[in-house]
């Protein structure tokens, strides 16, 4: 190594822990963030066993890491595992961001400001009052409502497959909506009969590999229609966005903003979030 390359072997340890993750773009994106932000950690991507989430990070920690992103199935688990959470982490009940740190695990969960950067910020499309529709009720339906009804949409309608799992969600963020002024609903699926301004799918359907779980009501020309996966996974739901008139968007804008939240939260320096999604874009779509 040349002597004035930096060294890998002293920077900051960060990884993305999942089952599976070796599909993983967030040891890009930080690679990214770090080389424009003038700083230097070292992120890698770490398979752990579904039942070993818990003493991975536990191992990740030992072996001097300073914090880790979380990814399927773990983001529950991880904010149980935590000492401490952010209010949006423990409101969602899941973390996708944790840093260690004397001892202490501090958890929190990007994904929500991710995605409300990327409507408003890289798609242009204010929240405040508009009428949204969130589908899904899982962990990623859990760690966006919050931060969804911060920004003040007029009415935020919660659907599931399961919709016992959609009213427990509605309950638990009702006093957050009622501070927002939004009229915070769960309904069952065959009540959609109208419109919406801003439809996000957070449901697994595409990675099942099954139709959108919900009918084409719910658009109409200038809808934003946003599905939370991107590359293969996202192309039934962005198909039949578009096929109805809806404006189509993938999960990877969110993607970035989420990791450029992580990446602030960790380093304290905000990257260049725009810059890396334009770059990471034609590499995912060569892939399509
Ligand atoms: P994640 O952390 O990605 O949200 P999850 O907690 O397992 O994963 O939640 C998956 C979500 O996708 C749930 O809302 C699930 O619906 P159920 O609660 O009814 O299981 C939804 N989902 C998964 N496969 C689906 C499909 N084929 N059709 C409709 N919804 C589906």
């Amino acid at each position: 190594m040349s002597a004035d390359l930096p060294s890998q072997l002293d920077a900051d340890r960060y990884c993305v822990i999942g089952n599976p993750v070796a599909h993983s773009r967030s040891p890009w994106i930080h690679a990214r963030f770090a080389a424009l932000a003038g700083d230097r950690i070292s992120y890698s991507a770490e398979w752990v066993a579904l039942d070993g989430f818990a003493a991975g990070v536990r191992a990740f920690m030992a072996a001097g890491g300073r914090g880790c992103n979380v990814t399927v199935p773990f983001k529950f688990e991880a904010a149980a595992l935590c000492t401490r959470l952010t209010d949006r982490a423990r409101i969602a009940g899941a973390a996708n961001l944790l840093r260690f740190e004397d001892g202490e695990i501090h958890g929190d969960n990007t994904d929500g400001a991710g995605l409300v950067a990327d409507i408003e910020r890289n798609a242009g499309i204010p929240i405040a009052g508009r009428e949204v529709l969130l589908v899904g009720a899982g962990g990623a339906s859990a760690g966006v409502l919050g931060p969804l009804l911060n920004a003040g949409p007029s009415r935020l309608v919660v659907v599931n497959r399961t919709a016992d799992k959609a009213r427990a969600l509605v309950d638990s963020h009702q006093p957050l909506a009622r501070v927002a002024d939004t009229l915070l609903q769960a309904l069952p699926i065959d009540a959609l009969t109208k419109p919406f301004d801003i439809v996000v799918n957070a449901t697994a359907s595409s990675l099942a590999g099954s139709a959108v779980p919900v009918p084409p009501t719910v658009l109409k020309p200038g809808t934003l229609a946003l599905d939370m996966m991107y590359g293969p996974s996202a192309t039934t739901f962005l198909a039949w966005a578009q096929a109805h008139g809806a404006i189509a968007r993938d999960g990877l804008g969110m993607l970035v903003e989420q990791a450029a939240e992580a990446f602030f939260h960790w380093r304290g320096l905000r990257p260049p979030a725009a810059q890396v999604l334009a770059e990471l874009r034609p590499i995912v779509d060569a892939r399509v």
